[in-house]
């Protein structure tokens, strides 16, 4: 069933908290809601509203905001070692997580208390300590809105990447995602290579589900604020990926800044390290900050507009461009 709201407050609907405001919002639970949603045409201004966790409203917006809301996980069939199941795009993707760890299934326990819900999963591909959402995605079942009809994308046609796929680029705009087919495991793949994670499992005594869980979690809290506390989008910036020369010649200036190879021969930097590195960790303007135990997240300290929000971050990068001549771009959606 569709709910429908006009002039609404999005304060509630973005993590940042920023008090925008949107003329129409529509939950909608099943493909035969978007066929109504959609059945007179195209609005000419709309988009997808997950759970606003990526996005900063710089203004208000004029168009309609369309929110999945069906939260259902199913088991769908189970080969081998492998379980497949299906979860609707409004499930949180925390729930998620917990769920497939209370059912004894590997894949998704390194992407712990990561704030969204699953339909948004695939669109940047969240990832977290070695982990990414397309490791365990499978299929993507979407309305497309020009056709009004539902289509199903393998992953190999998701174009997954770093932080990318084809929900930002082709399909941006054109279709609504409504739920993923994932392939989860019953024999343990625990991936405890990145940062403190090994550390942090082992003095909860090994790799089990739930003790990589909770050891993610307790990492995340550690650093990272709670955006129901303190209003933020998660990584405010990308991590930049530089020609290797370019890396190479930072380095000989810093030789202790954080550099990973990328597959394509490229060198991975960390933003976080460039911020804090050009003085920024902790720095204050008005309402809007660098968070002082993670400088690649952005924090609206209460009642700042996003317009105050974009400001600061061009201010960020403009610091970062000076110090490192390193462009970093935003990984928030901006509107
Ligand atoms: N660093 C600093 N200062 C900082 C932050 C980081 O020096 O303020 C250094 C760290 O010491 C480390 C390096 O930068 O050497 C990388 O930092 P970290 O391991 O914390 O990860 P990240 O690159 O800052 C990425 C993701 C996070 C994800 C973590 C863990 C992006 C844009 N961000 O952060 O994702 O949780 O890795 O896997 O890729 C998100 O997307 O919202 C998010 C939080």
């Amino acid at each position: 069933m569709i709910r429908e709201f006009h002039h609404i407050s999005l304060r509630d609907r973005n993590s940042f908290g920023v008090d925008q405001q949107a003329a129409r919002l529509v939950e909608f639970e099943t493909p035969d809601d978007l066929r109504e949603l959609f059945a007179h045409g195209v609005p000419s201004r709309w988009m997808v509203l997950s759970g606003g966790n990526n996005i900063l409203f710089t203004q208000d917006y004029d168009g309609v905001l369309v929110t999945p809301v069906a939260r259902g996980i199913s088991m769908l069939r189970q080969e081998r070692d492998s379980v497949f199941i299906r979860v609707e795009a409004g499930v949180e993707w925390d729930e998620l997580v917990e769920w497939a760890v209370e059912h004894d299934l590997w894949g998704l326990e390194n992407l712990s208390l990561i704030p969204g819900k699953a339909g948004a999963a695939p669109v940047q591909n969240i990832g977290a300590y070695g982990a990414e959402a397309a490791d365990t995605i499978r299929r993507v079942e979407m309305f497309c809105v020009e056709t009004a009809t539902m289509l199903t994308l393998d992953a190999p046609h998701c174009g997954f990447g770093y932080r990318e796929s084809v929900f930002k680029h082709t399909l941006k705009g054109r279709v609504i995602i409504t739920a993923l087919e994932m392939e989860l495991s019953r024999t343990p793949r625990p991936r405890l290579g990145y940062g403190d994670v090994e550390r942090e499992v082992e003095a909860r005594g090994g790799a089990t589900l739930r003790n990589i869980r909770e050891a993610v979690c307790a990492i995340r809290r550690s650093k990272l604020p709670d955006p129901t506390v303190l209003g933020n989008a998660g990584s405010f910036f990308k991590n930049p990926v530089v020609e290797a020369p370019v890396a190479e010649k930072l380095l000989a200036r810093y030789p202790d800044m954080p550099h990973y190879p990328a597959p394509d021969g490229r060198v991975k930097l960390a933003a976080g390290w460039l911020i804090d590195r050009a003085g920024l960790k902790g720095r204050r303007e008005g309402n809007v900050g660098v968070h002082e135990r993670q400088a690649l997240v952005l924090v609206n300290y209460g009642g700042a507009t996003g317009g105050e929000v974009i400001a600061f971050a061009r201010k960020v990068q403009h610091e970062v461009l000076e110090k490192f001549g390193i462009t970093i771009d935003t990984e928030v959606n901006l509107l």
